[in-house]
């Protein structure tokens, strides 16, 4: 097995290698590097892995498995050239803190909306890549996660503030040496533990852009994504065993005793009675029945399965070089992120309430799911939202959801104001690789205000 993945590696590498019709890059000084040259090389390239500081449970990376595949319809279509621009951007000078960025603008970039994904990536694979409608930029986020790094340990955040803060600095200087994106819409979004960095950025632009003064480069912020967003673990885990149950991974009593045990766990982490390390509760919550390794598709374990493909290809001499991070190294996947994820302790139990319930007031903002994800699982979301004190909680704990209609019921949703719920059938954690078709056009339809298809011949079966 371990060798037939080497195998695949260097298969990769080598048809990466002979791609790299163009191999000019710039040396990175990465002290203080802002570097607006192409990728060059990696034309056609389809998949990114972003290592997180929560990896080890949230599986945020994608796979390296079908790089090969993924090229053949490029070169055959002529298309070796897929601008992309990388490099780092300095947003801590005491501490020489750096972040990693991959820009890749949209096909047709004039007017397109700019999105920011943290925590791994949608899938750009042969035909539904995101690039087709939007600009997208990868930040390698927390400092000291994947590429993006300190020099010195008290550069690590320690909360939110923090993350948003560097965050602002990656966007604020993006956006300076790309004036031309600045104008277009902008949103932030990702999946999982972004739940926690997304409001937070979202609400600290908002806080910027209606400051005092006028910050020197105006985002132009208009909502956030979230997929599977870890809001609140003290609204979320409680009923996190009820979907367990449901899916007959657990007995009724287990599911009733996991409740008390993780209510009991986070009051007694919020109210500082006996606040644990981060990998304390990923291991309590998730970890020791295997419920998390129990997916329910396939997708999440063949991912994780080949995390180790990532490190190997990340820190090829001809990927670093390529990417401008020259010689910076990838750390390995789960090695690094114990130390990010400590220097964030205090957060760890921290919800992202009153950010969701500003946000849902005055901007667009999308929760989408994954029917059967288990880590986050549709329950947890619910649970998360119907507690969110915005002007349409209401309204939201009232409604229904809508069978989404394309030629089937690919999913549901609810949308109330600028508050969208999407709930997406036969996908995962991941949703953007589980069904990239429906993902894609979820994103169409909530960036650019297209009503979600029905069909009333079907609801019919319904009244
Ligand atoms: C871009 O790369 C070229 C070499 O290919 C180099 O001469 C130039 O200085 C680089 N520009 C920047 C902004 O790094
Ligand atoms: C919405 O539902 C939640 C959970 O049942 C409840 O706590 C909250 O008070 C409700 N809010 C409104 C405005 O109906
Ligand atoms: C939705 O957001 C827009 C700004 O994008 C705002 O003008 C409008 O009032 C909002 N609508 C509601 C119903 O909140």
């Amino acid at each position: 097995m371990a060798s037939s993945s080497l195998t695949i590696a260097a298969t990769v590498a080598t048809l990466l290698t002979s791609l790299c019709v163009t191999l000019t890059y710039t040396r990175a000084t990465p002290d203080a590097t802002l570097s607006r040259n192409k990728t060059s090389g990696y034309r056609g390239y389809r998949g990114y892995g972003v290592q997180d500081a929560w990896g080890s449970i949230m599986w945020t990376r994608f796979p390296m498995e079908a790089f090969p595949l993924y090229l053949t319809p490029y070169i055959e279509a002529g298309k070796i050239e897929e601008e992309s621009y990388s490099g780092y951007i300095t947003v801590d000078k005491r501490y020489q803190s750096n972040m990693f960025f991959w820009f890749f603008p949209a096909e047709v970039p004039d007017g397109a909306p700019v999105l920011l994904w943290l925590n791994g990536g949608p899938v750009k694979r042969r035909e539904i890549s995101w690039t087709k409608l939007f600009s997208m930029i990868y930040v390698d986020n927390p400092v000291g996660v994947g590429y993006s790094y300190t020099r010195d340990d008290a550069g690590l955040s320690t909360s939110m503030d923090d993350v948003s803060r560097n965050l602002y600095s990656v966007l604020t200087q993006f956006f300076k040496m790309f004036p031309e994106f600045s104008e277009n819409e902008f949103y932030i979004g990702g999946q999982s533990y972004a739940g926690k960095y997304v409001p937070s950025l979202g609400y600290y632009i908002h806080q910027q852009n209606h400051g005092q003064h006028p910050p020197d480069v105006h985002i132009n912020f208009k909502g956030i994504y979230l997929g599977a967003g870890y809001c609140s673990p003290e609204k979320m885990m409680p009923v996190f065993p009820d979907f367990l149950f449901n899916m007959g991974f657990i007995s009724d009593y287990r599911r009733r005793e996991l409740r008390e045990t993780y209510t009991k766990l986070i009051r007694d982490g919020l109210s500082g009675k006996n606040l644990l390390s981060p990998s304390e509760y990923l291991h309590r919550f998730f970890s020791k029945p295997s419920y998390s390794a129990n997916h329910v598709l396939g997708s999440e374990a063949t991912v994780t399965s080949k995390l180790h493909l990532v490190d190997i290809w990340m820190n090829e001499a001809s990927t670093r070089a390529a990417l401008h991070v020259a010689w910076a190294r990838y750390p390995k996947v789960y090695a690094h992120s114990y130390v990010v994820r400590n220097s964030l302790k205090h957060e760890f139990l921290q919800d992202t309430v009153r950010e969701n319930a500003f946000l849902m007031d005055n901007y667009k903002v999308l929760h989408y799911s994954g029917n059967l994800d288990v880590i986050v699982n549709v329950p947890m979301t619910e649970a998360f939202l119907s507690s969110v004190p915005w002007s349409g909680q209401a309204a939201y704990n009232r409604s229904d959801l809508t069978p989404w209609w394309i030629g089937k019921v690919v999913g549901y949703f609810t949308q109330i104001a600028n508050f969208t719920r999407v709930i997406v059938r036969n996908s995962g954690h991941m949703l953007p690789y589980d069904t990239p078709e429906w993902a894609l056009k979820m994103m169409e339809r909530f960036v650019f205000d297209i009503p979600f298809e029905t069909n009333a011949h079907y609801m019919d079966y319904y009244s």
